[in-house]
């Protein structure tokens, strides 16, 4: 199974999407951040189509792939995917997470339009709602693109494929923590901030209880909506193996 996240927005949530949602849950799954390959070269440089085929011939030497494609390197991506006829055939599906600010909508309808227009079908194409407050003000917050949609049908749109606005997402930013080992962690922070005398230490320990508590509460909404995506059955809690016990 090799997954592409794309949107020509940036703060969408790929990232998030690609880490903490589809690489726990893929088996055997490599993360690909295209950003990345411009490592080293400066910020903000365009994929260069040497880099795109080599990244096409990585991608032909492994099964599972969740490739994170950043904003600065997506329309870049898609005129070289044109380019290189069929290449877009090397991935089983195209996950477009969108968030409900306008602006972002926008670009999300774009996006759409752009991997039509590249020859993707409809049933690759899969849009992911995210950030959002509550099920029940989901159609309302995304009318835009789902009256897009509705008009075009270009791309596959599930209501329960969902991600809640959640302050976890922002907690574990930029380290590798897996949120559903972390979910697991049986440490007992309560016991271990009674003993220590240290407001700092007992601090980082209360964070550390908030982050496992958010975590907890994130998993099966996680899980719920990778089964809404329909890639495959398992869940971040039947794939990972239990860790050994952080104490
Ligand atoms: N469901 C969510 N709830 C809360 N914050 C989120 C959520 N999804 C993403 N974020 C936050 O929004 C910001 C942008 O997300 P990121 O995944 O980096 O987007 P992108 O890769 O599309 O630019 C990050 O700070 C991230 O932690
Ligand atoms: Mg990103």
């Amino acid at each position: 199974m090799k997954v592409a996240i794309i949107n020509f927005s940036g703060n969408v949530g790929k990232t998030t999407v690609a880490r903490h949602l589809l690489l726990p849950r893929i088996k055997d799954a490599e993360l690909i951040s295209v950003e990345s390959l411009n490592a080293g070269e400066g910020e903000g440089q365009a994929m260069r189509g040497r880099q795109f085929g080599e990244l096409q011939e990585y991608l032909q030497t492994i099964d599972n792939a969740v490739v994170d494609i950043g904003a600065s390197n997506v329309e870049e991506l898609l005129e070289l995917m044109q380019k290189y006829r069929g290449s877009h055939e090397d991935f089983d599906v195209f996950v477009v997470p969108t968030v409900p600010a306008l602006k972002q909508q926008q670009d999300t309808i774009a996006t759409l339009i752009e991997l039509a227009r590249l020859g993707v079908p409809r049933p690759k194409v899969r849009l992911l709602f995210n950030m959002i407050h509550s099920a029940a003000d989901l159609p309302a917050h995304f009318d835009l693109v789902r009256g897009f949609l509705k008009a075009k049908p270009i791309a596959t749109e599930n209501a329960a494929c969902h991600l809640s606005a959640n302050e976890v997402y922002g907690r574990i930013r930029g380290s590798n923590t897996d949120l559903a080992t972390l979910a697991r962690d049986t440490t007992d922070y309560k016991a271990l901030i009674v003993k220590t005398k240290d407001t700092a230490e007992r601090l980082a320990l209360a964070q550390k209880l908030a982050t496992r508590r958010l975590a907890s509460g994130v998993v099966p909404e996680l899980d719920a909506c990778f089964a809404a995506l329909g890639l495959g059955s398992g869940t971040a809690t039947d794939m990972m193996p239990l860790p050994a016990q952080a104490k």
